[in-house]
Parts: C-alpha cells; sequence; structure tokens
C-alpha cells in the first residue's frame, strides 16, 4: 500500500458531491474546509457561495446537509452560525486512516507524491573562497538543506548546486603573493583541520592584503594576475586550486559539523562559468536586451532607479571588459536551464541581494531562457541578529566564527543532556553523541522555525531551552515515546478502530493524518518554517494526550495497543518531519 487519501480529502470529496447537488453552479467551489476547535471540520465557504448565487446562507447550507452521507467517515455534520457547517469525524475513520499510514510500507507514512513533479536546481550553501563563513551562509546552508530534503520527498528530481565565490580579483593578490611565498599552504592534507586551514587562509590573506596596500610594484603584478587568472594560465589555475582546496577543507569541516552532506561534484562555483561568460555578454547584445552604455554592458529597467531617480542598470560587463556577479549568475541560469534542464531555479540567498536576483531574472527572461515553464525564485532569508537585536557580531565587532558558535551550542547541549543522562542510562559516548544531535539540532531548528525572510535573534539560551518551540523539546517528545515503547514489554503496538477515542487522541490522531498534506503545502509554497510549526504542535498535542490518556496503564489490553499504536505513529512522523528539516531524533535522551 502506498498514498493513503487523508480524512480531509474524504470528507472535502463528501462536501463536494453534497455542494454539486444543492447548487450545480457551485461544482467546483471551493467548501473551504478547515480544522475546527468546535468541530472536527469547519466549512465556511457556503456563505459566499450563496452569496453569489443570491441564496440564503442557512437555507442552502441546511440543503447540503441533507445531501450528505453520514457512516463511515463522516459521523456528525450540522448548520452553525449564519451558514458554517460543521463536521465530526468517525472514530473509527480516524483510526483506520491512521492504521493504513503505519502500515505503509514505503515508509513514507502514506505521504502521496507531488501530483507534476518537475527538476529543480537549488542554488545553497555557498560561502566564498579565502574567506570566513558568517552566519548568513549558516542560514543558506540549513534552509537550502531541509528544501532539497522537503522537495525529494515529495518526488521532485533535485539538482543541488553550491555556488561559491572562487573568482574575481582578490584573487589577482593572493595567487601573486603564494606565487612569490610558495610554502604558505603547504601541507600534507589529512593533518590540517578546518579551523587550521582557515587560519592559514586569513593569515595569508591578511599579509597579502598589507602589502598589496603598502607596495605600488607588488599592485601591480597583482593586478596583472587577475588577468591571467581569467585568461586561464596555467601555472596562475595551479595556484588558484590551492585556495579552493584549502578553502574546501575549512568548508567541509564546518558542513560536516552541521551535520550535513554537502558533496564535491555539487560545488560548482563561480569559476565554473567562466567559459561561458563570452558567449552570455553575445547573446544578450546580439538580441538586445543588454546595450552598451558608457562602454560597458549594461540592462535597463523602467522601474529601478537610484535614489536621484536615475535608471540603475545591471551590469554585465565591465567597461574594462571584466565580468562580475551578474554575469556569472546569467550563465548559470543557462547551465540550469538548457543542460541540467530545470523547470524551477531556487536560489537561497540573503534577502540583501533581493534587487540583484530581481534583474538578473528579469534579464533572463527577456533574453527568454526563462519563461512559463521555466521559473526561478529567490527564497530570500533575513539577517541573524545578535541578542542586542543588531547583526550577530562579536564584542569586538567581529564576525562571528561559525566553528565557534556550533561548537558552544553543542557544549550547551551537551550539559543539557548529562542532566538527565543519569534517569535514562546514558553512556558518555551516547551523551557526547545526543549533545551533538541536541546542539546542531537547536541551531538549525532556531533557524527554520521563522518564516525566512524574518530576521531572526541568534540566542543560545533560548535554543536548548526544553521548554517551548525549540528541537529539545521536539526531540525529548521522540524519546519519551520510545521510553514508552521500550516499557511496553509484552504489549506491541495494533489499531483498534473499533475502540471510541477521547477528545485527546482524537485531536492527536487528527493532527497526525495532516502530516501529509503539510508535506506537500510545505514543499510547494517554500516555507519550511510550517513544517516545524506543525511538529511543534504535534508534541504539544502528545503532551496533552499524555495527560488525559494513560498509555500503559489504560483500561483494557486492546486500548493499551491502540495508545501504543498512536504514540509511535506520532514518533513516526515526528522523527519524518525532524529528519526533513535535517535535525536528529535519537532514541534516548
Ligand atoms: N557567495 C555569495 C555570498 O556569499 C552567495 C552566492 C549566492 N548564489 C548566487 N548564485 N549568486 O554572498
Amino acid at each position: 500500500m502506498a498514498s493513503v487519501t487523508s480524512l480531509s480529502d474524504s470528507v472535502q470529496q463528501h462536501l463536494a458531491s453534497a455542494l454539486s447537488a444543492a447548487l450545480p453552479e457551485a461544482a467546483d467551489a471551493d467548501p473551504l474546509l478547515r480544522r475546527s476547535d468546535r468541530a472536527d471540520y469547519q466549512a465556511n465557504g457556503i456563505l459566499a457561495l450563496a452569496k453569489k448565487a443570491k441564496a440564503n446562507p442557512r437555507e442552502l447550507a441546511t440543503r447540503v446537509v441533507s445531501g450528505i452521507v453520514t457512516g463511515e467517515v463522516i459521523a456528525d455534520v450540522e448548520v452553525s452560525g449564519p451558514g458554517f457547517l460543521n463536521i465530526t469525524v468517525a472514530d473509527r475513520a480516524i483510526t483506520e486512516n491512521l492504521a493504513a499510514r503505519y502500515t505503509d510500507d514505503t515508509g513514507r507514512l502514506g505521504v502521496p507524491y507531488a501530483a507534476h513533479p518537475g527538476t529543480t536546481v537549488i542554488d545553497y550553501a555557498q560561502p566564498n573562497v579565502a574567506k570566513e563563513m558568517h552566519v548568513g551562509h549558516l542560514r543558506s546552508a540549513v534552509i537550502g538543506d531541509a528544501m532539497v530534503r522537503l522537495l525529494e520527498f515529495t518526488g521532485e528530481n533535485v539538482v543541488r548546486r553550491h555556488h561559491i565565490g572562487d573568482w574575481g580579483t582578490q584573487f589577482g593578490m593572493l595567487i601573486q603573493y603564494l606565487d612569490e611565498h610558495p610554502h604558505e599552504l603547504d601541507h600534507k592534507e589529512s593533518e590540517v583541520s578546518g579551523e587550521e586551514a582557515m587560519s592559514n587562509l586569513d593569515r595569508l590573506y591578511k599579509t597579502a592584503r598589507r602589502l598589496f596596500d603598502s607596495d605600488e610594484e607588488f599592485k601591480t603584478r597583482a593586478r596583472r594576475r587577475v588577468v591571467d587568472l581569467q585568461a586561464g594560465d596555467p601555472k596562475t589555475l595551479a595556484i588558484w586550486q590551492k585556495f579552493v582546496d584549502e578553502s574546501k577543507i575549512y568548508f567541509f569541516s564546518v558542513f560536516d559539523k552541521l551535520d550535513m552532506e554537502v558533496r564535491d561534484p555539487d560545488i560548482v562555483g563561480e569559476s565554473g562559468y567562466n567559459d561561458m561568460l563570452a558567449e552570455t555578454c553575445r547573446l544578450l547584445e546580439e538580441s538586445g536586451v543588454a546595450v552598451r552604455s558608457e562602454g560597458a554592458l549594461c540592462v535597463f529597467f523602467d522601474d529601478i532607479k537610484g535614489p536621484e531617480g536615475n535608471p540603475v542598470p545591471l551590469i554585465v560587463q565591465k567597461s574594462d571588459g571584466g565580468y562580475g556577479y551578474a554575469a556569472t549568475d546569467l550563465s548559470a541560469i543557462r547551465d540550469r536551464v538548457f543542460n541540467l534542464k530545470a523547470s524551477t531555479l531556487l536560489y537561497v540567498v540573503d534577502a540583501r541581494q533581493a534587487l540583484h536576483f530581481r534583474m538578473v531574472f528579469e534579464t533572463a527572461r527577456r533574453a527568454g531562457w526563462l519563461n512559463d515553464d521555466v521559473t526561478a525564485v529567490q527564497l530570500a532569508f533575513g539577517t541573524v541578529l545578535g541578542k542586542d537585536g543588531k547583526p550577530f557580531k562579536t564584542r569586538e565587532g567581529e564576525t562571528v566564527k561559525l566553528e565557534n558558535l556550533l561548537d558552544e551550542a553543542v557544549e550547551r547541549a551537551t550539559a543539557v543532556v548529562r542532566e538527565k543522562a543519569g534517569k535514562v542510562g546514558l553512556t558518555e559516548d551516547e551523551i557526547v553523541e545526543n549533545g551533538r544531535y541536541v546542539g546542531v539540532g537547536a541551531v538549525k531548528y532556531a533557524d527554520l522555525s521563522t518564516s525566512a525572510v524574518r530576521d531572526y535573534k541568534f540566542d543560545l539560551d533560548q535554543m536548548v531551552s526544553l521548554n517551548g518551540d525549540t528541537s529539545v523539546y521536539l526531540q525529548y517528545a521522540y524519546a519519551r515515546i520510545q521510553s514508552i515503547l521500550r516499557k511496553a514489554g509484552e504489549a506491541r503496538p495494533a489499531a483498534h478502530p473499533e475502540l471510541a477515542l477521547a477528545p485527546a487522541e482524537r485531536a492527536l490522531g487528527l493532527h497526525l493524518d495532516q502530516f501529509a498534506e503539510t508535506v506537500l503545502e510545505v514543499a510547494a509554497a517554500r516555507e519550511p518554517h510550517k513544517m516545524a510549526a506543525y511538529l511543534y504542535q504535534l508534541a504539544s498535542l502528545l503532551t496533552s494526550f499524555y495527560d488525559q490518556c494513560p498509555v500503559l496503564k489504560a483500561d483494557s489490553p486492546a486500548q493499551v495497543e491502540n495508545r501504543l499504536f498512536l504514540v509511535d505513529l506520532t514518533a513516526r512522523t515526528l522523527h519524518e518531519g525532524m529528519a526533513l528539516l535535517g535535525i536528529r531524533t535519537p532514541g534516548k535522551l
């Protein structure tokens, strides 16, 4: 068995057929069915439909009600207020539906694939070579990784692209310096940690910079190097490669700390499009999309103006012949559309680059590279702020080293885990492993649980708190279920559709059934924070369920089994949902 029709879909179908019988012109109308506190579901759409048909809403609602077949799925339906429908689902239907999810042997909890999957090329986790990663790079990585997982789960073909900044004028200076001081990056690769790699690069960058600023002749030699680099001079490229390799050691160590898979072949940096740049410019100029202005190749937009009202162009090629960020991105679009056959281009990039992408996408549309079948979207994210509400920096005003930040999160989380470790009987190894998953999970969850475009405060105390909307809270909910399952002894989880359900069981069950819709909506709307919200609510409903419904001490053996089944399905749903966000759920915590 594979995909399971959710209860809300079944209810919707019943409702739709009763509605079109009562009001034929409303055959395709949306009855606006929602989960509700008053009943299991409420349909609010009749009002507007009645208005449109110039009918009395309560009367129409009453006619719809009389047309609804109650029984297997819908236990009860009544009109409320001016013409709302309150719908109650049969207990048996809830349990049977959940049982179908539980036994889905594809391991997908009955979640269907998206109706029309395509190919998404996702641009995320794009740090810059020879530079320290900052919290913005963390956001792109965390949100991008969640999007990859969510989209793949819905059946989308996902191609990952890490558009690292590995090209440009600053490399002239670095390469020239390293050529003149050839042994500064020499080491046996296996011995270098990410931190060392970064501090090597950092030191080299600073000394090269000092020389560049103080020594005119070095400056001239450095400038010449940029030209050599862009022309593909082999010796220059070989030195450049050293920087890229050293930087990758550092990047991989950060991604590894983040418990995130970044694959080398998916790293296609700015340099990867070098061969396409001239052609991209030629195509844009020949088609008239770009024009020469003061020697530079520019694209103009009616609605994009500077402070003085003068047009701000997208510069594709500078007047000195050099290519910048825009030319690279436009070439990457051509590659992604024509070679990778993308139907969607997704860019997980800082909101402060929104204007750049607006101009790049519009240019690509004018050139015909993007159209109704191939769309490009920026999944823009906001700034990470410190506790003081200002962009996150160290007290000295420097960017915070990502590795230190992650280490600190893990350290705090390990302390939290250790405090409870005695009760659960964790070994030292387990404490260390869980500390890592809780710490990294805390950082990821904090990032993912607010809408991406919003800024958020980086507050480790809050992130590892056991109460509130945190990953630790969800991880404990999962572990608590595992502990109950271990204590269950002979009793095994089993669904008993014949049992009446308590209110807390119904609430938990109906929410569990909505996992499928949530996944599909979250993936399509690219809103991972809604998955976080779903999971947090799931954990909260589980807590109310525990308060009201004993599991191992339930009234009858059948009820024990049914409640074990409910909590086990909750655990699996938590596990899957967290995994889609890139967060682990340790079995013992
Ligand atoms: N490397 C850039 C930065 O650090 C992000 C790259 C975003 N991707 C792109 N295709 N432009 O800001």
